[in-house]
């Protein structure tokens, strides 16, 4: 792999591991900005304090801390008086935008410059509390590639009516789309916090949002044809079968097509779970192979609710404190791949702002929603939801199939079936397709890791700017750990304050010792820890950085590669896309519990 052949390798000096480890009393100080005393729940208290992913250095929340803090805080930093007489102890979930504060999106690319975008809902007088309808059966949501001619003449109606509905109409395809374009790409401020952006990707908000953003969308075209029990159809990519862009969106007739769409890439072209903006040679073999590992790695070794669905983003923290699996990858790469390449900002699949004017957005969505519902199926007793409330009682605003403005939380959606629907069964290929090591096992873990480390010795490495392939050696804190220990506590790599400009187009790969070889590490190898990945949007403000982290599990992958006793690993990052154009600010190995 010629790539490779430049790879630095870097030596992470151990100061910088170790104040992970120091006490959190030092951070007591930023505890103090907003609201200091909204940790008096006991039950709220233990939830945050088993939460180790949480204690991360790029948030600025006030909530964040283990119970050595609390018990400090208590004592020595804040009253007790004051403990129980803040009226918002309980909770400090996002609160749905003020919709007459909305403003327009700016959306920037370094290449086509600037555009304003009045993405904005229309206002109403009256919000209304949603309240899903009884429904008296389920809609099922079909698979796309298996709906047959009468399911497809419905659905074309409805999203013909959709389209010819009044341009004001809340309900109407442009308004509709818009919603996405105004929760993404800065159009709202947290409310109370008119410098934080509402932004409902890059952390737990991403699978709730979509999920009620969908429901509505579905209940409006079942009202346009006077079905209530219509169900959209999901693209299903996370099977050979459904690896094609969906057939029934690729007639240039119906008002499924959209013509911005990259057309190296219409069916019956297999989708690269992978791609990160290169079509690479690869027979149809090793894609499902690749495609098959990368969905076993995301949905079965991301085993509790922050590694999967996103970290914690609660009222006054700053946007994006980082994705779960499922919205890095596949869900970022598959946008990136309809994107049309020929348009300015990749529209409409490829940028935030513009993505849901393709109809494929809420099939892809549809699918990202349906993995929600497969991950809580699966066996282990941390794939559940989140239980705070911080979470719960989170809301958005959205335009029913009535057009009445309503307020949907987080709780509102943990269930499908209130919400009147599921999916249809298929099978799941990728269940079985746990990705092997490179290299058979040697019969004793040994770090291949310290080896490398000892040829090339680099220290005050951080932040790196990814502009070739890079290695880090990161120390283990625990090794050897018991079963029950890594039941109890699964070891993450955390790349923290990853940076970068929020329009650009970005793609890296982390591999876990990784060897250099005749070829380059792939999803179906053990190596491969898994991608960042960004999808071009915007802050209003225009200004900030993208401020984001990214955290893989490795329980799985330190078994599988026979490197639990090790002391160390050897972290390689390879840029794919947007090369210098990403900075990571630290690397570690940390403990989550959840
Ligand atoms: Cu809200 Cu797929 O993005």
């Amino acid at each position: 792999m010629a790539a490779m052949a430049s790879t630095v390798t870097f030596s992470l000096p151990s100061p910088a591991i170790q104040t992970s480890f120091l006490p959190r009393t030092h951070r007591h100080p930023r505890f103090n900005k907003k609201r200091p005393f909204n940790f008096v729940s006991n039950k709220t208290v233990s939830c945050r304090a088993s939460n180790g992913n949480e204690n991360n250095e790029h948030s600025s929340s006030p909530n964040r801390f283990d119970r050595r803090d609390v018990l400090l805080g208590l004592g020595s930093v804040y009253g007790a008086t004051n403990l129980v007489i803040d009226p918002f102890a309980l909770a400090a979930p996002i609160a749905a935008p003020d919709l007459d504060l909305c403003q327009k999106a700016t959306v920037t690319s370094k290449t086509a410059g600037t555009i304003k975008v009045a993405c904005c809902p229309p206002k109403s007088a009256k919000i209304i509390d949603f309240k899903p309808p009884k429904f008296s059966k389920i809609r099922y949501r079909p698979a796309a590639q298996l709906v047959g001619p009468e399911y497809l003449d419905k659905f074309t109606k409805a999203v013909e009516l959709m389209k010819a509905l009044p341009e004001d109409d809340p309900r109407s395809f442009m308004q509709q789309a818009n919603v996405h374009c105004a929760y993404c790409d800065g159009a709202y401020d947290q409310v109370g916090f008119p410098d934080q952006e509402l932004q409902v990707h890059f952390s737990w908000l991403f699978f709730p949002f979509h999920r009620l953003y969908l429901y509505f969308w579905e209940r409006i075209l079942g009202k346009l044809i006077d079905d209530p029990d219509f169900a959209i159809p999901y693209w299903n990519w996370d099977t050979p079968a459904g690896y094609a862009l969906p057939a029934i969106y690729n007639d240039p007739k119906s008002p499924l097509y959209d013509e911005k769409r990259n057309v190296n890439h219409l069916p019956p072209v297999l989708i690269d779970l992978d791609y990160a903006g290169v079509d690479e040679e690869i027979s149809k073999r090793d894609l499902i192979k690749s495609n098959l590992s990368l969905m076993y790695k995301q949905m079965v070794t991301y085993k509790t609710p922050s590694l999967f669905m996103g970290a914690a983003y609660r009222a006054g923290d700053p946007p994006a404190p980082g994705m779960g699996s499922i919205e890095n990858v596949p869900h970022t790469p598959v946008h990136r791949w309809v994107g049309d390449t020929r348009q300015p900002f990749n529209e409409d699949m490829g940028n935030l702002y513009s993505a849901a004017r393709d109809p494929v957005f809420f099939a892809h969505h549809a699918n990202v929603d349906r993995m929600w519902t497969i991950w809580n199926s699966l066996p282990g007793k941390k794939r559940r939801d989140f239980t705070t409330t911080d979470w719960l009682d989170a809301s958005f605003l959205f335009y029913d199939e009535n057009a009445n403005l309503v307020r949907a939380k987080v709780r509102d959606c943990l269930d499908t079936r209130p919400l009147g629907y599921e999916y249809q069964k298929v099978d799941l290929p990728w269940l079985n397709t746990k990705p092997a090591p490179r290299r058979p096992r040697q019969g004793k873990g040994q770090a291949k890791a310290a080896e490398t480390s000892k040829t090339t010795v680099i220290s005050n490495t951080f932040p790196i700017v990814l502009e070739k392939p890079v290695r880090i050696e990161v120390p283990r804190p625990k090794k050897s750990r018991t079963k029950l220990e890594k039941e109890d506590e699964e070891e993450v790599l955390v790349l923290q304050n990853i940076k970068l400009d929020r329009n650009v187009a970005v793609k890296f790969d982390v591999y876990i010792n990784e060897e250099d070889g005749e070829t380059p590490t792939e999803p179906a190898d053990s190596e491969f820890a898994g991608s960042f990945a960004n999808l071009p949007h915007t802050q209003h403000s225009g200004g900030k950085k993208l401020d984001t982290k990214l955290t893989l599990p490795i329980s799985d992958l330190l078994e599988d590669l026979d490197a639990e006793g090790d002391d160390s690993i050897v972290v390689t990052l390879v840029p794919k896309l947007g090369k210098g154009q990403v900075s990571i600010g630290n690397i570690k190995i940390e403990y989550v519990r959840d």
